[in-house]
This record gives structure tokens, sequence and C-alpha cells, in this order.
């Protein structure tokens, strides 16, 4: 749809047109690979000739049917991980294997094999207990841990695999051969659409024809399945069986349905499976189309009534069966068997890397609108922000801020002084973030095209020349950021001499990057497109926008000569894109239901890898009514990424325009987030080092408690705090399950406890955001606000402090950490520039500790305020040890009622070793 198409459509009548996109019986991959696997085609795997090397066992398979070999390959890979390769022996030409993805080449262990006679072959990597059992006929793979079968590959038959053939019209010219019926295409559901796919007015002719390929896994005890983002869908996977399968495919659906299985934005193919005992996850790299499908069968219990009562009973483990369907490419997937949660987020993050540690200011809150007029709208919101006492750290300027819509330049009218602009916003110690397409609008006396075409820096057609399509400059060119030369080049835009008009506080979004072609089918680009080494978008169509968010990151840290992070946001990514930044869920919808499913949105991208990321806060489309603004701060507020945006035709949503009272909310949340920035950045960092998601599901801290398997309503925010956001209206109360039969809960606000392992109705008034502290964590936080970030450097820091018995097996108990360092450049890590500290208390003892003796920070900011929940006496004393031996005592407030004791007025520096002792 183009800008002024948009426009003109009201709000209240955009409903996703589901005819514009396909759904399964009209995806020409699916229903062949549907029809052949009712034929029962079985594979048979040559074991005798398997060879183990260094690196890989490698052996044939044959399909019985046709005869045609197969290769596959088995890695067994560091830290418990097995990669599985099957691809033709020798294709007519390379198939795609997705480059860029992995951080490193994954490193190999090698196989120890065992032969079974030629019927089976067993691989281990010699000291876990993991097993690979491969059976030869049918061919069959059981992944084998402590006699159990975990995961079975291709128990079910589903291997499926398209050889590429000679094209069509050589074929016709050499044999003569006439035209088949089949490859007339037609919109038709018989079409197998071999060599040519038609869909609307759109025809799809296909160079290689037919390349898809398919395998299923059945995973054994697991009913909880999870992953595969991006949908608007629950956090626990659906069977698929009565419906369409997921599906992984980037498109731009404006207001899109939520509770729905079609591809959005994004795509990380990645599933993981939780049972009592075990984690594991299924990671099928491949870029091309993706059709997931999911099939739980439920445990079942057989009575055999004609034996005697004890052994009368038999269980049947659950299972669930997952069938993944690719468009073209390889079979080329990882197989991480855990065991626990955290065991699987390693796994993941050493093929695909962590979470880019962000700079402080992104935490903030930003303030987004399609679009910010002017220099002086942009001048008008800041400040509003400060006479409303609101803090917020970036304005964001969407596509309107550019002349004609041609990124890397400013609207002569509208922003003709953009530094001056930036340095208001650099005054008040703010940043700026602007969006940048991938989409180039086609002019020639634009630089950034001209010098895209004189270098062949565009995706082409299949005719050769430029592709060019419908986007929001008009007609556009796309450039084709797989081309590593063209990343080089593209980066370089970003350059401060290159980007007139941006200066160092300035960052980038980048949207439109799945990518969106307007008049292209299903608003995406033709899949027989060419890209850098003749490859045809629809080999690479899911890793396009990945390849922007690399280009722009390098961009931003090449510009500061390495020195500083960057910050991009983008709406299209792939596994892999936590390397370079944050995306959000895209265009959500101003209603209840859409708040509500942000909540397992951002916790499915969470788990795959992708920490950084959030939903619209007041629902793009659409204009929300006062309380559910509110309630979308609220819970944006304990969101990883927390912006507000609005589309173009809503009305103006600035958080001061909805009375005193909602503005009083509202700064009351945005405060709220501000005070939680010392935790939520800690978080980011042991994303950052130790692959933990910062938004975890409840299952991620509680795996042996079925409870929680299915829980996605609240979530943990680090290990500490517990989320319940208020998604209904005019709601007087909310059920909050509370798990860990062993665990206390304090109320964040008023101290109330309770005991795990149950829920409770919590009354909620429009001020209330449920939060809970976990007994035995301590949370840091900052007790004065700024402005921004930027005016909180050496703000005072508080402890949290929520006692438990779980934490050294001792009453009253608690333990946690704070990491801080400069904020914003890379110093942290070249120079080990940073403080990690971590607090326990212990035996009446709260001491502070250095965490990790690398990081040196010379820090001046105190830790001025600890409350003690849940100490049960009132103490007699209180004083502070430092390491000097000096011993202060220190006044203090006890409150029975709650069990709370509260130390303020401290001067404890943050970064010293110290003790605070309650007798
Ligand atoms: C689509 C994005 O999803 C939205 O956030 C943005 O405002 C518009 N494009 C205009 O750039």
């Amino acid at each position: 749809m183009e800008a002024a198409e948009k426009e003109e459509i009201s709000v209240e009548d955009e409903v996703v047109d589901k005819t514009i996109f396909r759904d399964c019986s009209k995806i020409a991959f699916y229903r062949r690979q549907k029809q052949q696997l009712s034929k029962n085609t079985t594979y048979r795997a040559l074991l005798d000739s398997a060879t183990t090397g260094q690196d890989s066992t490698k052996f044939q398979i044959i399909n019985e049917t046709t005869k045609i070999p197969l290769l596959v390959e088995v890695y067994g890979i560091e830290r418990n991980i097995f990669r599985f390769k099957i691809n033709e022996e020798t294709p007519l030409k390379p198939r795609y294997e997705v480059p860029d993805v992995l951080t490193n080449k994954p490193t190999t262990v090698r196989l120890i094999s065992y032969s079974g006679d030629g019927g089976s072959l067993t691989l281990t990597d010699g000291k876990e207990d993991l097993k690979c059992y491969i059976t030869a006929n049918p061919f069959k793979i059981d992944l084998i841990s402590e006699k159990e079968v975990v995961i079975s590959i291709n128990s079910l038959g589903q291997l499926y695999f398209e050889h590429l053939q000679t094209p069509q019209t050589q074929r016709i010219t050499n044999k003569n051969e006439e035209k088949s019926s089949a490859d007339t295409s037609q919109e038709n559901p018989e079409d197998p659409g071999l060599w040519e796919e038609k869909f609307g007015n759109f025809v799809d002719v296909k160079a290689n024809g037919p390349a898809s390929i398919g395998l299923d896994f059945s995973l054994h005890g697991f009913e909880h399945v999870y992953g595969i983002p991006q949908h608007a869908e629950s956090h626990q996977l659906q069977n698929t069986r009565d419906g369409d399968a997921y599906r992984l495919y980037n498109l731009d659906i404006y207001g899109y349905q939520i509770h729905d299985k079609m591809g959005i934005y994004g795509s990380v193919p990645y599933l993981l499976a939780h049972k009592l005992g075990r984690t594991i996850g299924i990671f099928w790299l491949n870029a091309s189309e993706t059709l997931v499908e999911i099939n739980t069968e439920p445990a079942v219990e057989y009575t055999l009534t004609q034996m005697n009562p004890a052994a009368a009973k038999q269980m049947v483990r659950p299972r669930t069966n997952v069938h993944w369907m690719s468009e073209s490419g390889i079979i080329d997937v990882f197989l991480l068997t855990g065991p626990t949660p955290s065991d699987i987020f390693k796994q993941y993050s050493y093929l695909t890397g962590t979470q880019a540690m962000p700079p402080l200011f992104s935490l903030g809150y930003h303030q987004c609108r399609w679009n910010y007029e002017d220099e002086q709208d942009v001048e008008a919101v800041d400040a509003g922000f400060d006479e409303h006492d609101i803090p917020y750290d970036v304005m964001w300027l969407d596509i309107e801020h550019t002349e004609g819509k041609r990124y890397f330049t400013w609207d002569k009218k509208k922003f003709p002084n953009p530094k001056r602009m930036q340095e208001l916003l650099r005054s008040k110690k703010r940043k700026l973030v602007v969006i940048s397409d991938p989409h180039i609008k086609v002019d020639p006396d634009y630089s950034v095209y001209a010098k895209a075409k004189e270098e062949g820096f565009f995706v082409r057609n299949k005719e050769g020349g430029d592709f060019e399509g419908v986007c929001w400059p008009g007609l556009s060119s796309y450039l084709d950021l797989t081309n590593p030369k063209v990343r080089e080049w593209y980066s370089g835009l970003f350059a401060f001499p290159a980007y007139q008009g941006s200066t160092d506080i300035l960052f980038i979004w980048n949207d439109m990057n799945e990518p969106s072609v307007f008049r292209g089918p299903e608003l995406t680009m033709q899949k027989n497109a060419i890209h850098h080494g003749n490859w045809e978008h629809r080999e690479l169509h899911n890793i396009y926008g990945f390849y922007q968010q690399m280009a722009t990151a390098e961009g931003l840290i090449q510009r500061s000569k390495g020195k500083e992070r960057p910050f991009v946001l983008s709406r299209s990514f792939f596994a892999g894109s936590q390397k370079y930044g944050a995306v959000w869920t895209g265009d959500n919808t101003a209603e209840w239901s859409y708040l509500k499913i942000s909540i397992p949105m951002l916790l499915t991208l969470n788990i795959t890898g992708i920490s950084f990321c959030g939903a619209d806060v007041g629902g793009f489309i659409g204009n929300p009514e006062a309380e559910l603004l509110v309630r979308w701060y609220q819970a944006g507020a304990y969101q990883p990424f927390f912006r507000g945006h609005a589309t173009m035709n809503t009305k103006r949503r600035e958080p001061w325009l909805f009375g005193e009272e909602n503005t009083r909310l509202i700064r009351e949340a945005i405060r709220e987030r501000y005070t939680l920035l010392p935790y939520f950045y800690s978080l980011f960092y042991y994303a950052h080092v130790a692959s933990e998601p910062v938004m975890r599901p409840l299952w991620v801290e509680f795996p042996d408690e079925l409870e929680t398997f299915g829980v996605e309503d609240e979530y943990m925010l680090g290990s500490a705090l517990l989320v319940h956001p208020v998604t209904e209206p005019k709601a007087t109360t909310v059920d909050v399950f509370l798990p860990g039969s062993n665990e206390i809960w304090y109320d964040y606000k008023t101290f109330a406890h309770w005991e795990g392992g149950c829920t409770v109705k919590i009354p909620v008034a429009l001020d209330t955001i449920p939060v809970f502290q976990r007994g035995g964590s301590v949370v840091p936080i900052r007790t004065t606000i700024g402005k921004s970030t930027g005016w909180m450097t050496n703000s005072p820091y508080g402890l949290r402090v929520a006692l438990s018995t779980k934490v050294y097996g001792q009453l009253d108990s608690a333990v946690g950490e704070v990491y801080l360092d400069d904020g914003h450049s890379f110093q942290y890590l070249h120079q080990k520039q940073f403080l990690h500290r971590k607090f326990s208390f212990c035996s009446s003892v709260l001491s502070n500790s250095c965490a990790d003796e690398r990081g040196h920070y010379p820090s001046k900011c105190v830790v001025e305020q600890i409350l003690v929940l849940g100490l049960k006496k009132k103490p007699s004393s209180v004083s502070t040890h430092s390491s000097d031996g000096k011993d202060q005592p220190v006044t203090f407030t006890y409150y029975a009622q709650t069990s709370t004791l509260s130390l303020e007025k401290l001067s404890l520096n943050i970064g010293a070793d110290w003790e605070v002792h309650i007798t």
C-alpha cells in the first residue's frame, strides 16, 4: 500500500485482508510435500559405507522409490549440540546454505562410531551420555540420553527432498517434451507449481524448479513447545492439526491479526521444547519460506483389564511431532540437548551470538510518532516532557523527516537545521533516532540511488535489470544487503561527513525490511529477484532484514571509529539478529487484546535469543482510550524496549494529553522504569555475557513446576521480579500465580508477602502495576530520577533486599548483583572498564563484594537507601563497616506491620567493599 493509499483508509475499517496473503493451501511446496508424504516413500541408510572423519560422520541415504541418494553428515559440536546436514550428493548446482548467522564455525568434537552390522550405527562423543542411534531401514535417527529416546528424526518418514532438475525450457527443447498441464500454473489447489506458481496476479517463475525440503522430529515426553517467532500467537505453540502450519515468511502485515499463524515481520527458525527434567532445542538453519507443523499427543493411560491390578495401568508418554518444511536450501539442523533452560540459552547463543550490550539511553523511554512534523514540533514535544516532569531519552523521526522519503536526507522546509535540533536534544542529554529503510527512491539526482545504481548495488530482477517496486517514495530499488560490498558501502553512509546533518546523538531505525514492496506478491519482493552470487530471493528472503540491521549497526560503530555502541531498531529479523540491536512487534492495534498478546510475543522473542524487544506502547493503529494507554505504559515500563508510537492518522497522544490524572499515572510508570534501570542494565549485561533472557517465561525460572509451563499473562524480569501487567479494561483484581512452593513473594509496592505455589487475587486500582519481588533477591535501583539517563550518571542507588530461607539454605538471606559502566562505549570490553558487584545478605549482614575482579570503573555513585523486606524482628542496632575498618552506626526505621527495615541517607560507595550489620 502506498502512503497516500494508507492515509485514506480510516482506522475503523482496517482489518487485514487475508486474501493478500497465502495460507498453506496456496503454497505449492506445502501441497507437494503433503501429497508425496501420503505415498509413504521411505529412505534407507547405507551405513556399511559410513565414514567418520575428524569433523563428521557421513553416509548415504537412498530414496526407495526413486533410488536417488542423498548425503547425510552428522557433526558432534561442543556443548552437547548435534548438527545434521542433508544435501544432494552432486546437485546440478550448489544449493543455498545460510551464511553469516553462525558466529564462528562451531567447534566439532570427534564422534566415535559403533556399527551394528549395517543395520544401525551408534555415534557418541565419548564423554556425555548422549548417543545418536541411526537405524538403516527405514532411515531414522534417535537421540538417546540415559537409555531414553529424547528426539527421533524421520521416525514419521516425513523426510522430503526435491532434487534440482534441468530447467524446464532446456528439457523441453532437449527432449521435445510437451509442456505438462501441471506446469501451466493456474491458481488451483491441485497445481504442484513446480516451475511456476500463481498467486493472484503474480506468477512466480522458478528458474531452479522445485527444490523443497522437509523433515520430522518426534520429541518424546514433551507436551510444551515454544519459539519460532514471529507470530501474533500464544507463547506455547499450538497444535496445527486442524489448521494452518506456523509460517515463517517475513511480511509487512499492517494491523496483523492476533491468534494467527501467518508469518509477520521476522523469523527465527528455532523451536524449544520443555518437560520436567529436560529442555531441548531444534534450530533449522534455513532462510527460505518455512512452515512448521506441531502435533502434540498427550499422555495416555491405558488400563489393561486382563492383568493384575499392579500392572494394570500403562502410561504412554506424551509426544510432540514437529514437521519442518522449507521451500529451498538444504536440511541443516542443530539439535540442542540442554538439559536445563539455561544450557539451552547458552547452546543457542554459542551458535548465533548473544544480545548486543545496548547503550544505556536505549533502555530509557522512547517517544515516537509518525510523524513529528518539524523542528518546532520536536522542540515542543521535548519541552512537554520537562514541563510535565516525565523522563525520556529519545525522540524519533519517521519517514516524513526526509526529502521525499530519500533516506539520509532532511526535508528542507520542516527540518532546515537538523544539527541545531540535535544540539537542543543534546543539551537535554537526549538522543534522536531517525528512520532509514532499505528501498531507495528511483531518482538519478539522489546521490544514494545514483551511486548504488552505478555500482550495481541493487537487487536485480530476473531479466537482469535493477529490481523496481513501489514503497514509500514511489518507485524504488532495493539495496542488495546480502552482498558484503553493498553492506560495506551502506555502513559508510552513516559516517558523519557522508550523512549530512547527522551527529553522534543520532541513531537508526530500520523499517520495511522484510522487504516490504507495496505492489509485490504478499506485499514483498518477487521470489525470483536475484541477489549477489546469483541467488534467488526465495533462498534468502527471511534473512534480508537481518543484513540491513547488521550493516547499519556496523556503520554506527565505524562512524565512532569503533568506540561507541550502536543502537539500531529493526522490524525484520532472523536468527542471530540479537547481535545487532533491538526489534519490535510492528504494526499492532490500540486494543486490549494487542496489549495482552504483546507479552507472549515478547517472551517468545526473548527465549529465541532476542532479548531487546518491545511492542508499540499505546498500539500503533487507532486511538487508545486513556485507560488502555495508561495500562500499556505500565506494561511497557517492564518490557525490554519501551517506546510509544502511533501511526499518522491517529490523534496525538503524548503522555500529558489525557488529563492530569492520566498524566500522573503515565509519569509514574515511566519513572518506575527509570528507577529500575540499574536492574535492567544488569540484566542486559547477563544477556550479553551469559545468554540469559531479560524477560523470561515462568517455566524458565521454575523448570520443575508443571503449572508454570503454560503461563503467559505474567513473566519474570530476570530472576528477581515477577510482573503481571493488567491487560483487561476496568480491572479491579488480577489473579496472580506465584510459583515455587518454597518461595516467598513480596508485593513490590505494599511489601505484603505470600508463600509461592498459589494464585492470589490482587486488588488493582488504576495506579497498580502488579510486580512481585522474589524472596532471596536483591534488586538494585536508582533513588533519584533525572530528565533522562544522561542526568542520572551520578544518581544514588538503592537496594531492595527481599529475604527468604532459600538462598544459602539459611534463614533470611538474599543475593543480587549490579553491573555498571560508562553506558555508551566499548571500554567495558576492551579496557574492562566496568563494575560488577555482588550483594549478599546472610546471617544479618548485607555485604557488597566484587563479582568480577577483571572490572574497574571509577564510579562516584553511592548506595543511599537500603530496604530489607521480610525482616521479622526489629533490630536493636544497625551499623556499616567499610573495608578500612571504619564502623558507623546507622539510623533506621522498622515497620513491624510489613516486616520492613528501611535505611536512608547512607553514603556507601557502590564500587567498594562494605558490610551492613543488623543486630
Ligand atoms: C511501518 C512501521 O511499522 C511503522 O512503525 C512506521 O511508522 C511506518 N512504517 C512508517 O515509517
